[in-house]
């Protein structure tokens, strides 16, 4: 039986072509071929270790970051008529606001209710709103403006704790945080405000929290993909690892070098759907 299903999004067109985040360099090598190894290893990991259900959207020429899916869109609890909703995402850079229509087109003919926010409050999709515990974990100060949060308060209807992300490197909160299926959360301190981190290390308790080192967050570790028991890391990381195996998760970690370059990793590939 499958645990979960996943959106994904082929990266036949993935490349840096542009810079709008400290890791891009559009002078640097892409081995594109190798990208889409790594991606099936995703996958593959996904699929097989994991035994989640992949799906797949089509992907577009010209749109080179569109294999981040995690940015699609916020999947919302459903209407009273049971039909599924989501919040789609109003990118920062005009570089992805392509996105929106497909992503947009893709969910209405999912038969997706799509619900959106006003295009000038740029809000990146679940790159920037992780649920833990009947909260919305949700950041501004990058790429989102805080007034974005007061619509993923509306449309979902459940309470949203907006986290300040102060460094241009941790510039979704996906890449600095991670809720996993067993309730535990994997962040990295210093992506936050001083307040913010003050603010989420009240609500979430001690021994919840899973502390990750610089060294390993720069690798991308908190942009991990959790599935049940099952975690799914871009990198070795041993410190971070060992704190997942002690708390009952199944470590998988997968290459992935080439989605980096574009500052992305593991968890921004992946949407975690309804099942
Ligand atoms: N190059 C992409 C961008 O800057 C990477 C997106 C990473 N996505 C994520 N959910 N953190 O928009």
């Amino acid at each position: 039986m499958s645990t979960a299903s996943i959106l994904m999004i082929p990266p036949t067109f993935f490349s840096v072509d542009y810079a709008i985040n400290p890791w891009m360099n559009p002078h640097a090598m892409v081995d594109t071929n190798l990208a889409i190894v790594q991606w099936q290893q995703l996958k593959q990991t996904l699929t097989h270790q994991c035994h989640a259900t992949v799906l797949e959207v089509p992907p577009v020429e010209g749109l080179p970051d569109m294999v981040f899916v995690a940015n699609a869109a916020i999947i919302l609890p459903p209407l009273a008529s049971g039909r599924e909703r989501v919040l789609l995402a109003r990118f920062f850079n005009e570089e992805r606001q392509g996105e929106e229509a497909y992503f947009q087109q893709w969910f209405e003919e999912q038969g997706y209710w799509v619900e959106k926010s006003p295009a000038h409050l740029p809000f990146e999709g679940a790159g920037e709103a992780l649920a833990w515990n009947g909260f919305w974990f949700a950041s501004y100060g990058q790429r989102a403006v805080r007034e974005a949060h007061s619509w993923l308060a509306y449309y979902s209807g459940q309470p949203v704790i907006s986290l300040e992300l102060v460094d241009p490197k941790f510039y979704h909160l996906d890449v600095a945080f991670c809720p996993t299926d067993l309730g535990y959360v994997l962040y990295y301190p210093a992506a936050f405000s001083t307040d913010s981190l003050a603010l989420l290390e009240a609500i979430i308790p001690p021994e919840k929290r899973l502390i990750v080192p610089e060294s390993e967050a720069l690798q991308f570790a908190c942009n991990a993909v959790s599935v049940g028991s099952h975690i799914v890391l871009p990198c070795e990381a041993s410190t971070l690892r060992q704190q997942l195996e002690a708390t009952g998760h199944t470590v998988h970690c997968v290459e992935y070098s080439e989605f980096i370059k574009a500052g992305g990793a593991t968890k921004c590939s992946t949407l975690k759907l309804p099942l």
